[in-house]
């Protein structure tokens, strides 16, 4: 095979073949490739290796056109459209003042026991995470609740609310043509329920989860999962996200990203890895990406 050879910052071969870029076994659209690769070279980062490191076979059927790709919107659920504290009034009888401070621990415990569970390729669902979340929360807060207390919080965490920008948000995105998916950990009859319970299911053309997977977010094999599942493999489809590992993971598996930044109080991991646009609410986020496309 003929074509100009390359070699990244992370030892990976590249080669050039007419309008593709074939790295492993995967075959991206060159410019779109260029681009990722070109910004992941100069800042040394390592997201083009391991964006690479799954075998990727599909994408060799060759990408949709640019602007299926940069239409197609992959919103994150828990903490970007749904508010995870919305259980902290719930909690407030339960362990009075600290009921901020718990609903936070019980949300990084979580996410922590999904980036473990990840890790060691010992996958239980969402749900079972936040569980275990939760028993490990009521140990810190020594704050012992009832099975029925237990239960009750575990009901509300399957229908939380809304964030109240969620529904001008995903107006403005379709009105404007985007292709909207939800994109989450949780499995996807869990996320159905709760976006349904929240009135904003039907905004979206599919729930795509990373139970298919049985793996977590960040593994780039999920973002590479939703790629293929929204029809865009291979393509800078947009991951939008409030929550920074999410922005970061996406970025690295070769998408674009769009930070919501609902606080200025909200901080960003100082990687020297920033997100492609950074909006204060879902409600100007369509603005912004038609305003970055141009
Ligand atoms: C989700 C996580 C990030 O919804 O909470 O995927």
């Amino acid at each position: 095979m003929s074509g100009i050879g390359m070699r990244g910052s992370e030892g990976l071969a590249l080669t050039c073949v007419g309008g593709n870029a074939l790295v492993g076994n995967a075959l991206f659209r060159y410019t779109d490739f260029r681009a990722a690769f070109t910004r992941t070279f100069h800042e040394g980062r390592g997201g083009i290796a391991s964006w690479c490191s799954t075998p990727r076979v599909d994408t060799l059927q060759g990408p949709p056109e640019d602007s299926e790709m940069t239409s197609t919107l992959a919103f994150d659920v828990y903490g970007t459209l749904i508010d995870t504290h919305g259980v902290v009034e719930a909690l407030r009888p339960l362990v009075g003042e600290q009921a901020r401070a718990f609903s936070m621990a019980w949300r990084d415990k979580q996410l922590e026991y999904s980036f473990r569970r990840g890790l060691m390729r010992n996958y239980e669902t969402f749900a079972v995470c936040t569980r275990q979340a939760l028993a490990h929360t009521c140990l810190k807060f020594q704050a012992p609740l009832t099975p029925e207390q237990t239960g009750d919080l575990l009901a509300r965490y399957r229908s939380l609310p809304a964030f109240a920008d969620a529904v001008e948000g995903l107006t403005r995105a379709r009105a404007a043509g985007f292709r909207l998916f939800a994109f989450s950990n949780g499995c996807a009859e869990a996320v159905e329920d709760l976006l349904r319970q929240a009135g904003i299911r039907d905004f979206f053309l599919e729930v795509v989860s990373v139970d298919d997977l049985k793996s977590f977010k960040p593994d780039p094999g999920v973002y590479a999962h939703f790629l293929r599942r929204a029809g865009v493999a291979g393509g800078p489809a947009w991951m939008i996200s409030g929550n920074p590992f999410d922005v970061i993971g996406a970025l690295s598996a070769g998408m674009r990203a769009a930070w919501v930044q609902r606080s200025p109080q909200d901080l960003f991991d100082p990687w020297g890895i920033e997100p492609t646009l950074v909006v204060p609410s879902l409600t100007d986020l369509a603005q912004g990406i038609i305003a970055f496309n141009r």
